[in-house]
């Protein structure tokens, strides 16, 4: 889609602007990849599918984390891990994440992965989730220092292509390791961190903190990608000041705006802030993204998967509970769609229905 808007590309630094690595819109390396500019997608189970990868990726994000993908070879063949491995049409480099806790698991799923495409292997140490933690794998794997270097050392071993790990800041706040974590895993040959400044206790309640992601930035050489609570390019430029991070993963604030990486490329590089944009152009958005949901799922799955990201997009916009409510009866995709151009352009089946 030819878009104006998207022509706000990251320009100039400005001459105020101070020295930093992402301010001079440095890209940073993971193995032999550039991730240019250095905004990274995080990776979210049911959110950041091949669609939503591939979006982002064209409104300035410099890499997309695929959802994780389970270690157990049973559940490869399942409708659902397909689509996840299915990379086919994604501008590299291609990340998939591997959750699991047996470090042979995890580097037989990695090679499997890499046999689908992946160019990047990134190991979840970070979700809380229950069905992941009540296995050990996940952030639960944070409390095993010795199993997490068994872990990334298999990966690393089995497969050519460079290794990150995703960690929070700790297993919980009286056991804040993340330095120790970040050491261990720089030493077992990972290639880059991502770290959200929460610990597994916490999960996603209170505000992130990033003093301890700074203290990681301090204790290792390898680059460090900083994560939580980023939701506009303001805070992103005071998570860059304290951390000292290499890179920015954005997570939540992504769904429904994924032109916020275009939105903080910008701000980072000329202090000024893109306009927002116009609401016809967020409908057409919204309409390709629907577009290709119907592709990867097909009709009947894609326009329920659509429905979340509708909402998401819908969120900032007059009328948008009562709009939600009613497309949620939706179940074809022609009438979703038609639905969502009405919305973006002046609501008018809102004022019919
Ligand atoms: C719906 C959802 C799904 C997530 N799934 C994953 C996942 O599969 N793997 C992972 O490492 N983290 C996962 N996360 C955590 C995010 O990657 C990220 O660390 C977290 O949301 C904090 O970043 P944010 O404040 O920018 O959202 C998920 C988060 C959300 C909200």
């Amino acid at each position: 889609m030819s878009n104006p808007w998207l022509n706000h590309r990251a320009g100039r630094r400005a001459a105020s602007a101070p020295e930093s690595a992402i301010r001079d819109n440095q890209p940073m390396n993971i193995g032999p990849y550039r991730i240019d500019p250095p905004l990274v997608l995080a990776p979210m189970a049911g959110v950041t599918d091949r669609a939503f990868r591939v979006l982002c990726r064209r409104l300035g994000a410099g890499l997309a984390v695929s959802e994780m993908t389970s270690d157990d070879p049973r559940m490869w063949k399942t409708e659902k891990s397909r689509t996840r491995m299915d990379h086919a049409g994604e501008p590299g480099p291609v990340s998939v994440q591997i959750a699991g806790h047996d470090p042979l698991a995890l580097a037989a799923a990695a090679r499997h992965n890499v046999d689908q495409g992946a160019q990047i292997i990134d190991i979840n140490m970070g979700c809380p989730a229950k069905k992941v933690c009540k296995v050990d794998a996940g952030s639960a794997l944070l409390r095993d220092e010795a199993l997490v270097a068994r872990i990334c050392e298999a990966v690393v071993a089995s497969v050519p292509m460079p290794v990150t790990l995703k960690i929070r800041t700790g297993w919980s706040r009286d056991l804040r390791n993340g330095v120790a974590v970040a050491r261990i895993a720089e030493a077992s040959g990972i290639a880059a961190l991502a770290v959200h400044g929460r610990t597994r206790e916490d999960r996603f309640e209170g505000k992130a903190e990033y003093a301890t992601i700074a203290a990681i930035k301090q204790g290792v050489r390898i680059p460090v990608i900083a994560n939580g609570d980023i939701r506009t390019p303001q805070q992103a430029r005071t998570v860059l000041a304290e951390t000292g991070a290499d890179a920015l993963m954005i997570g939540r604030a992504a769904q429904g705006r994924p032109w916020i990486f275009a939105e903080i490329q910008h701000y980072l590089a000329t202090d000024t802030a893109l306009p927002p944009p116009a609401a016809k152009w967020v409908g057409q958005l919204l309409a390709e993204h629907l577009g290709e949901l119907y592709r990867l799922y097909g009709e009947a799955h894609g326009v329920r998967i659509g429905r979340k990201h509708i909402r998401w997009y819908c969120e900032d916009h007059p009328g948008a509970d009562r709009f939600w409510t009613e497309i949620c009866s939706v179940s074809r995709a022609p009438e979703q769609l038609s639905r969502v151009a009405a919305f973006f352009s002046g609501g008018e089946l809102l004022q019919v229905a």
